[in-house]
This record gives C-alpha cells, sequence and structure tokens, in this order.
C-alpha cells in the first residue's frame, strides 16, 4: 500500500519537472523546411571547397620553394588565416538554418568539386602550386554563385550575403595569384 503510493507520488514530481522544461520549438524563421534543405546542401558543397582550399594553401604554405619562397609564404599565410576564419562562419550558418554542418575529411572529399594531387609537394614548382590555387579559388566562386542563386530563392539574404563576402573574397584571391603568373 505505501510502496503504490511513492511510486504516484514520484511520477507526479517527474511530470512536473516534464512541464517546467519544454523541448525545442520547430525552426519557423519564415523560409521553409524544403529551401533550408536545399540552402544547407549548398552551403555544405561551399564549405568542403573552401575547407579544401583552405587545406591546399596552408599545405603550400609549408612546401613552398624557390625564389618566390619569402612572398608567397606570406602571402598563403594570408589567406589561408582568413579563409579559416570564414569556415566557421559558413558552418554556424549551416546549423542556423537547422542542419549539421559537415566537419570531417571523409564529408569534405567526397562534397568537394577541387582535385587534390597527392605527393605534389614533394617536387612541385611554385608556379604549379600557384597555377593550382587560382584553379581552387575560382571553384570555390562557382560554388558560391549556385549558392547565391538557392538562396535568393528562399529569401535567404543572410546566405547571400556571407556569400558574397566569400565572392568578393576569392575572386580577389584568384585575381592575386593570377597576376604572379602574367
Ligand atoms: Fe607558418
Amino acid at each position: 500500500m505505501a510502496k503504490t503510493k511513492s511510486t504516484t507520488k514520484a511520477k507526479t514530481g517527474k511530470q512536473k519537472l516534464a512541464a517546467a522544461a519544454p523541448s525545442a520549438p520547430n525552426i519557423d524563421i519564415g523560409i521553409t523546411q524544403g529551401d533550408r534543405k536545399k540552402i544547407a546542401d549548398g552551403l555544405s558543397r561551399f564549405q568542403a571547397d573552401a575547407f579544401t582550399l583552405y587545406l591546399k594553401t596552408h599545405n603550400f604554405h609549408w612546401n613552398v620553394t624557390g625564389s618566390m619562397f619569402n612572398s608567397l609564404h606570406t602571402m598563403f599565410e594570408t589567406q589561408y588565416t582568413e579563409q579559416w576564419a570564414a569556415l566557421d562562419d559558413v558552418a554556424e550558418r549551416i546549423r542556423a538554418l537547422g542542419f549539421n554542418a559537415p566537419g570531417s575529411y571523409r564529408e569534405f572529399a567526397a562534397l568537394t568539386s577541387i582535385a587534390e594531387e597527392p605527393g605534389l609537394t614533394d617536387s612541385a614548382d611554385w608556379r604549379e602550386m600557384v597555377r593550382q590555387l587560382v584553379v581552387a579559388n575560382e571553384a570555390v566562386c562557382r560554388t558560391a554563385r549556385e549558392v547565391l542563386d538557392v538562396a535568393a530563392k528562399g529569401d535567404d539574404a543572410p546566405t547571400e550575403d556571407l556569400m558574397t563576402q566569400r565572392l568578393q573574397t576569392h575572386e580577389k584571391y584568384a585575381w592575386m595569384l593570377r597576376s604572379l603568373l602574367q
């Protein structure tokens, strides 16, 4: 008899606790679930390209050799440092849209449009490094433009703003890098 009474009491306490801590409401920011998914998928592909370019730029900062060492070592550092900070903004935008941000080499390798060339650093000339960075920056730009289209259709101004900023930066990097080869 006493046992039954105490169980009932405990249950009532638990129910009270549940009522005091409501679960998270559904996301309702004025963009449909379908559009949020399309935008987040696009941003994930952008992130994979941006991360692959970041890693390539850092790789070349470490491995560049030759008469241009000093200026390229410094230039690559400036670029990868800026790119690293931007990766965080993109990941957090994907989270704000309600989806998980890619964050593993396997996901990035599957999603990126930028080719990796293992072994390149063993013998690469600085010109080949710069050429690859031009191509990779331009690939990032093309993906950003695709995401801009999807974001505009979904009326997602924050993503449009973020992609516009990244476009400005990567188009500038592509120009600066290309200038070294002209
Ligand atoms: Fe360094």
